[in-house]
């Protein structure tokens, strides 16, 4: 297939992905969209870093995601399969099933997440933002990340599900091993592989416990309306439960620290987007909206030829894998005018950071929610931010996002 190789240099795989990178990704991925937008590392893998052939691939049910069986069918040799192995931690949920397993499940939660629902959850989001913001009290500067960006999340989710506060610790550092399992193999050591195995296993344990709980004292949470679904016989299996609140507890908290710590990252670099947002603060869903497309806290997603088919104009047999580059595709020029540019007025939703088609993040209204919010509260609380020290990026190359963000606050 050499019709999918373009002209000019291009960052090697390893290379895209190296830990250097980390800060900024985005050279590389420019220099590959240019120079090879359908890129095919080795036979059998391909790499999409274009706007249009992401969303195509996104959208077309021809591609999606292995099943046990497919498994053994498609592997072939350990090169593919090293890149695209992203489903280990979160196995069997819906997250990684194709229709009609991934439309029944999928709609059992579906309801909870809708934006009027979520809407529901602002004045309790708001007020868990406060007090975190509180703590800080009159410091001159704090770590957004361990201050906010970090414990807002994971409060909520625990809250919407039931998790007590004794245990949301446990859950961060499984979250934390998980996330790190979602990396390509060659960016993750034995421990690290290790240690995404035990977190499985823990989780699970924990949920089976969690989900008993729920069965003989119900509460008023997620996990006790799907055990009921459950237990009144709608198709969903045990494991299926189990699965789905893995889904439900980790997809959305990585994440939605990332987006907070990058929005907060991008504003205080750009000091006068964040005048213009102090000014006209009716712009906020549109500073979220922004901030998902100029730095994407989920890099790329994978898929899977599932039949015979065809992407950024090459053909790709039964059983090929696919790389969708999105925070690639976020800076693609012909989506976007200066794309490398920060621009809270840029009034744009064709990003592709919660993906596209039947698998579009279900859990986008609550992290705009939540991003909203605790933007709202920390300009609020301190008028301006700039950095007190040079961020410090988590290893992770697909959930990427800030470790460290120290800023110096103050009107
Ligand atoms: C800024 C925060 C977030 C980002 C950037 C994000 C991103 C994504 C992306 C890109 C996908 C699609 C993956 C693919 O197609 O391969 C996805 C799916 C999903 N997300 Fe999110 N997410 C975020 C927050 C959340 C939250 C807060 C929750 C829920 C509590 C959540 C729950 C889910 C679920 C359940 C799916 C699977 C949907 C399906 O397969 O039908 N996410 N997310």
């Amino acid at each position: 297939m050499d019709d999918v190789e373009g002209p000019g240099a291009r960052p090697e795989l390893a290379e895209l992905f190296s830990q250097s990178r980390r800060a900024d990704p985005y050279p590389g991925y420019a220099q590959l969209r240019e120079s090879a937008p359908v890129w095919e590392p080795f036979p059998g893998l391909l790499v999409l870093s274009r706007h249009a052939d992401c969303v195509r691939v996104l959208r077309d049910l021809r591609f999606g995601h292995l099943d046990e069986r497919a498994v053994r069918r498609g592997r072939r040799g350990s090169g593919p399969r090293a890149v695209v192995d992203a489903d280990r931690g979160l196995v069997r949920s819906f997250l990684m099933r194709n229709p009609p397993d991934h439309t029944r499940l999928r709609r059992l939660v579906a309801g909870s997440f809708t934006p009027r629902r979520v809407e529901g959850l602002a004045p309790r989001i708001e007020a868990l933002a406060g007090e975190l913001l509180g703590r800080s009290g009159g410091r001159s500067s704090f770590d957004v990340i361990a201050g906010l960006a970090s414990p807002l999340p994971v409060a909520v989710i625990s809250e919407l599900l039931g998790v007590p506060e004794k245990d949301r610790p446990r859950l961060v550092a499984w979250s934390h091993a998980l996330a790190r399992g979602l990396d390509p193999a060659f960016l993750v050591t034995t421990e690290e592989r290790q240690a995404q195995l035990s977190a499985i296993d823990e989780l699970a344990a924990y949920l089976v416990e969690e989900i008993g709980r729920r069965r003989r004292s119900p509460g008023d949470d997620l996990v006790s309306d799907l055990v009921a679904m459950h237990d009144r016989g709608e198709p969903l299996s045990e494991a299926e439960l189990v699965a789905t609140c893995t889904l439900l507890l980790v997809a959305g908290h990585e994440t939605t620290t990332s987006l907070i710590g990058n929005a907060v990252r991008a504003l205080a670099q750009n000091p006068d987007q964040l005048d213009v947002l102090s000014r006209e603060p009716s712009l906020l869903p549109a500073v979220v909206e922004e901030v998902l497309r100029f730095d994407s806290p989920v890099q790329l997603t994978g898929r899977v030829a599932l039949e015979d088919a065809e992407a950024g104009g090459v053909s790709t047999p039964r059983g090929t894998f696919l790389v969708l580059l999105i925070a690639a595709a976020n800076r693609d020029p012909l989506a976007f005018d200066a794309p490398d540019r920060f621009d809270v007025r840029r009034a744009s939703s064709s990003h592709l950071a919660f993906g596209q088609g039947i698998h579009f993040c279900l859990g986008a209204p609550l992290a705009r929610l939540e991003a909203q919010i605790a933007l709202r509260a920390l300009v609020g609380a301190f008028g301006t931010f700039r950095l007190a020290s040079e961020p410090k990026w988590k290893e992770n190359a697909v959930l990427r996002g800030l470790e460290r963000l120290e800023v110096d606050v103050g009107r």
